[in-house]
């Protein structure tokens, strides 16, 4: 079976690029279960109820997340409700929603799917090693087929990742740089991994925003309104090739599609 992961998408241009060729790559793949991580895709910060629905709308059938999903407070009900919508399942207990869920997929098969986040330089939440260990075991009692997006800043955590859970998920994917990484392999037990699947917008800012913006921040160390930026717009992410049977991952391929060739242009 296969599975399309579509890296984080920043603010309206990810989204529209989305839009226009998700249908095209669904199509054209065979694609039996779509993960997006959204933690952008409001303005570049969170998320918003509305986006969500939007996204799910297109034949999305799982949202991950990462630090920014805690960007606007009105999230935290949907959270609460919405059990394919997912934060960081190593966040303190205390805050609203899940990290972890199973879905069915468009060929019958259950698909469980862990959110999780990285904590070097970043927030100093629970271990991911320690956590994710028990939500495996608890989604196995469901699928034995589980797919992870590790949200990290630090390429060693991720890799450290890979190798940890190789052979108990069928893939690790990385997620947060936003830049993609060219290191997708299938690990010996049969885990599909890559450090980083990259990001869904414009690629002439600093990953996803306007890049004047950007480079105002670091010159003047203070705070200044951020913009996505909308030029050059580039769809990322992986396909994976899975057996359903054994739960290994076969195939990995990135991808980085440009606008430029949607199938209707508009
Ligand atoms: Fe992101
Ligand atoms: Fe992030």
């Amino acid at each position: 079976m296969k599975i399309l992961f579509i890296a984080d998408i920043v603010g309206g241009p990810g989204r529209k690029v989305v839009r226009e060729l998700l249908p095209g790559i669904k199509e054209r793949n065979d694609i039996d279960f779509c993960i997006v991580n959204g933690e952008n895709a409001a303005g570049g910060f969170g998320l918003t109820e509305e986006i969500t629905d939007e996204l799910f709308s297109q034949g999305i059938d799982v949202i991950t997340s990462g630090n920014h999903i805690w960007d606007r407070k009105e999230i935290a009900s949907y959270l609460q409700s919405e059990p394919r919508l997912l934060r960081p399942v190593n966040y303190p207990a205390e805050n609203p929603g899940r990290g972890s869920g199973v879905y069915q997929a468009g060929n019958g098969v259950q698909v469980g799917v862990i959110n999780l986040q990285g904590r070097v330089f970043m927030k100093e939440i629970d271990c991911p090693f320690h956590t994710v260990i028990p939500v495996i075991h608890k989604l196995k009692e469901q699928t034995n087929l589980i797919l992870v997006d590790f949200h990290g800043e630090a390429t060693a955590e991720k890799v450290a990742m890979g190798w940890y859970l190789d052979g108990q998920v069928a893939a690790l994917i990385g997620t947060h740089t936003h830049v993609q990484t060219a290191d997708e392999r299938v690990l010996p037990g049969g885990t599909g991994y890559i450090s980083d699947a990259g990001m869904c917008g414009g690629t002439d800012g600093v990953i996803g925003i306007k890049k004047e913006l950007a480079i105002r921040r670091f010159i003047t160390q203070t705070p200044n309104r951020f913009q996505p930026e909308d030029k050059n717009l580039v769809m990322m992410g992986v396909i994976l090739t899975v057996d359903p049977q054994s739960c290994r991952t076969e195939k990995i391929e990135r991808f980085q599609i440009p606008r430029s060739q949607a199938e209707n242009n508009g």
